[in-house]
């Protein structure tokens, strides 16, 4: 449902009595509705932030019952939730319920695989699915909000939160985005007892952290920035979304959460945004550290009057925002607006109906975990799984075969849910061995050994790795990085499987066996040496507590590979910042030239991707035939046929994702040299063909002009039907039309 819809409609019937509440507030109770802190109360097993935000309980309830909080975050439990509610409804003056958030990333009990992993199944559907169910069980939580999903397009994999979005494509992202509002949102309003509300983040550019150093800088043309970095938080508000929180970076000279120009006049303004800012864990008190505030009150100022509407932790709005309403230099006007967002949400998710929503033990302990949700995990693990190379068709395994399991990650349930994970029940992650021996006809023919540490040799390790290969048939290497080597905080410089894990590799190369690399990682990897030269390789993200099974549907032919790279996987770490829509320069390099020089490229490596985005196998062999365009002019205000015959040639079943990428050739900015524009999934049986269709329209040819609005310029545009972002042989047409078309926003 459209969020001003949602409004309306819940919001409606409450509407005078949030206005009346609004008289009736003090500006320090006003205040109080935008501060947020830490839930002191209830149950959080996991740290997920850097400073304890989180205060003492009965400081807390103290704030509370003077009207001093309007929210909590990073708590669950039904029935500590009701007891907290039961302060703010029962002892404050004004009665207004409390509003609990949670950062449920990819799922609150039942662990799914990372974001990053899910963009990987190209599949809005099971975005969608997953996130539902995640809100299901936040709901019945006793939590009304989730800080996800996380938006921000990510092209630089040094950057550690890559893991927590939806790669580097913008179309994607788009999509993704919407998909996991609808999720967490679900379709029956906000107050539906298993809606969440969604909160996209981090608004913006927060990604684009230069040298993908966390918390840095980004610096970006105002194209760039409308053009990549903003359109997932616009599809997320078209979706229904009513929070939004503000990034820690600043974004060409001005902090994000000091930013009017982001919070209030594009966010509101052009988009009608019609939900709450929420500051990003004290991203307004860091106001001060950027140099763009002097003191607190001064941070309190500039946040709260660009658009910030709630503060995360800091007590900073809370301290200042009387005293600056008092000498004027924050309007009552203000100050209510934010309040009346705040209140309208509320309203909207039923709280102001009943404070006590989700708050059901019995239903809590039903829904949590529920056998329906475990088995979506694994199917969205499975689906999640890329395959990269296979050569001789060495998967998939026999269930039947000697398999030595060798590698940190062979018998390891620390590492398979990933980062931002909380609340999950660690009885039920399921490691490669448990899922393999479950899997094979005998899982006597399993060995299995560590060989290494994930940063560090363990002593003795290459020996018992060796001596588990012995007998084996085919080795299987679980290696790459642990939950903490991406997430918040976690940027690398190089992005490689650390030396002592090369080492065990080589060790075992030099066995001459075939060998499988199931790759465990949060980035895109540049992959060396034995590892990039291994037989198979598989990238397995963090695939959520269901992992090892996942891995096995796939590795034993269950189910067959079906995920593409959401990211592109760079020849080496120093191709960073990189994706695959980059400009073609004004000296294009041929990837297939070994070295050219005076062209756009490296000493070292072609700047093409060693396995480019959109890239992945399956376990049939799918050809593509030419594209089939019955004409190669588009008409302005028509539509363009195109068509493609994909075959199977292979033993095996085959899901093949065809692409459709463009290129306009002449604009009067520079265009990316590919950018998708659709995709769509087709399964193929041994010896099918199928045709697949696509139908383009002027609409989906623009971009975002020197004026900094949408257009649309007639002229050439390649356009390719291919399985990636480097392949196909592209067709050519001409969209004509007036001589340029602007949205004129
Ligand atoms: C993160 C946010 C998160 C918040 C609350 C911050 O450090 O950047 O994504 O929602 O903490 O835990």
């Amino acid at each position: 449902m459209p969020a001003s819809a949602e409004i309306a409609r819940t919001v409606g019937r409450h509407r005078q009595r949030i206005e009346d509440l609004i008289a009736a507030m003090t500006v320090e109770e006003k205040a109080g509705q935008l501060n947020l802190l830490a839930d002191p109360f209830r149950w959080m097993p996991t740290a997920v932030n850097p400073l304890d935000g989180t205060g003492d309980p009965a400081r807390v309830t103290a704030l509370i019952r003077a009207g001093k909080v309007g929210s909590l975050f990073n708590g669950i439990g039904a029935e500590a939730g009701r007891r907290i509610q039961q302060v703010a409804v029962e002892e404050t003056r004004l009665k207004i319920p409390l509003l609990f958030a949670a950062d449920v990333i990819h799922g609150l009990s039942t662990i799914f695989p990372v974001p990053l992993a899910e963009a990987a199944a190209f599949d809005t559907d099971l975005a969608y699915r997953t996130a539902r169910a995640a809100a299901v069980e936040t709901a019945a939580s006793a939590v009304h909000q989730t800080y996800a999903p996380m938006v921000d397009v990510a092209r630089d994999q040094r950057w550690g939160r890559n893991v927590e979005g939806a790669g580097e494509d913008v179309l994607l992202n788009n999509l993704l985005a919407a998909a996991r509002v609808r999720g967490f949102q679900g379709e029956k309003g906000l107050a539906d007892r298993d809606a969440v509300l969604a909160t996209a983040k981090h608004m913006a550019g927060y990604s684009a952290a230069i040298g993908g150093v966390e918390y840095n800088t980004t610096d970006m043309s105002e194209q760039t920035l409308r053009g990549v970095f903003l359109p997932p938080f616009k599809a997320a508000v078209d979706a229904g979304c009513l929070s939004i929180m503000s990034a820690f970076n600043d974004v060409n000279g001005v902090p994000a959460s000091g930013s009017r120009k982001l919070l209030t006049d594009i966010l509101r303004g052009e988009w009608g945004f019609e939900g709450f800012v929420v500051s990003d864990y004290t991203s307004e008190q860091e106001l001060i550290a950027h140099g763009f505030a002097e003191d607190a009150r001064d941070a309190t100022r500039l946040a709260f009057n660009a658009g910030v509407d709630v503060s995360m932790v800091s007590g900073l709005y809370m301290e200042h925002l009387p005293g600056l309403v008092a000498s004027g230099e924050v309007s009552m006007a203000r100050l209510d607006e934010a309040v009346r967002r705040v209140l309208h949400v509320k309203a909207a998710l039923g709280l102001f109906d009943d404070p006590y929503r989700g708050m059901d033990a019995a239903r809590e302990k039903a829904v949590v975990g529920s056998r329906e949700h475990i088995e979506l995990s694994r199917e969205a693990g499975r689906k999640s799984v890329v395959l990269l190379k296979n050569q001789g068709g060495l998967l998939p395994l026999k269930k039947t075969q000697k398999i030595a399991l060798v590698g940190p990650f062979a018998d390891d349930v620390d590492n398979v849910w990933g980062p931002w994970t909380i609340w999950g029940a660690p009885e039920r992650r399921v490691s490669l061995e448990t899922g393999f021996r479950a899997a094979m006809r005998d899982p006597q023919n399993l060995t299995v050994a560590r060989g290494s540490g994930v940063e560090t040799p363990l002593a003795g390790g290459i020996e018992q790795a060796i001596a588990a290969a012995r007998d084996a048939e085919v080795i299987v290497l679980a290696i790459g990085e642990a939950t903490n080597m991406s997430g918040e905080a976690q940027s690398r410089t190089e992005i490689v499987v650390p030396a002592p894990q090369m080492a065990l590799v080589d060790a075992m190369a030099a066995l001459n066996k075939p060998m499988v690399v199931l790759l465990r990682n949060g980035r895109a990897l540049a992959l060396e040496g034995n590892v990039k030269n291994a037989q198979a390789i598989v990238v397995t993200w963090f695939l959520g507590e269901q992992m090892g099974h996942a891995v096995a549907d796939v590795v034993f032919g269950d189910h067959g590979p079906s995920g593409r790279l959401p990211i592109s996987f760079p020849h080496r770490s120093g191709q960073q910042p990189y994706s695959y829509d980059r400009k073609t320069t004004g000296r294009p390099a041929n990837p297939d030239l070994a070295s050219e020089e005076y062209k756009a490229r490296y000493r070292e490596t072609t700047n093409t991707a060693l396995y480019p985005f959109g890239f992945g196998l399956g376990y049939g062999a799918v050809t593509y035939g030419p594209i089939e365009m019955e004409r190669d002019v588009l008409d302005w205000a028509g539509t363009l046929d195109l068509a493609v015959t994909v075959t199977n040639a292979g033993p095996h079943t085959a899901e093949e994702l065809v692409q459709l990428y463009i290129h306009d050739r002449v604009a009067s900015l520079t265009q990316p040299g590919r950018l998708l524009k659709d995709f769509k999934r087709v399964t193929l049986k041994p010896g099918e063909s199928q045709k697949v269709r696509f139908t383009l329209n002027a609409r989906q040819l623009g971009f975002i002009g020197a004026d900094e609005t949408y257009r649309i310029e007639p002229g050439l545009f390649d356009v390719w039907l291919a399985p990636h972002a480097q392949g196909g042989v592209p067709a050519t047409f001409r969209l004509v039309g007036p001589p340029s078309i602007s949205d004129g926003r």
